[in-house]
């Protein structure tokens, strides 16, 4: 399946990473081409953000995750992973979200 954005290439769901294969209640790295991803198993589903932080360097798969959100392991910036949206400072812009999906016990992600 795919789908279209005005002005954009056309996007394509693919398969990410199997559901059993996620450390459970908690965020997995996952690799997609150049894209480093983190994929979190919440409370209220799965949800995958890009992984660094966008307030530094940081990899927010090092971070401590509670169900719903992520603090940062490097200045404890807090998102939502279910918005991306930014918490509480030093972070201020939100994560950037990867709309996801599950399939045949695959997380699959458009892009
Ligand atoms: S690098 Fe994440 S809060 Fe600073």
């Amino acid at each position: 399946m795919t789908e279209h954005t005005a002005g954009s290439r056309e996007k394509t769901w693919q398969d990410l990473i199997a559901v059993a294969d996620l450390d459970p209640k908690d965020v997995t790295p996952v690799t997609l081409g150049t894209r480093e991803l983190a994929v979190f198993d919440g409370v209220d589903g799965i949800f995958v953000s890009m992984a660094r932080c966008t307030h530094g360097a940081a990899d927010l798969c090092d971070g401590y995750f509670d169900g719903t959100r992520i603090e940062c392991p490097l200045h404890q910036g807090l998102f939502d992973v279910r918005s991306g949206a930014a918490l509480a400072a030093p972070a201020r812009v939100g994560l950037r979200m990867l709309q996801s999906r599950i399939v045949g016990g695959m997380v699959q992600v458009l892009v």
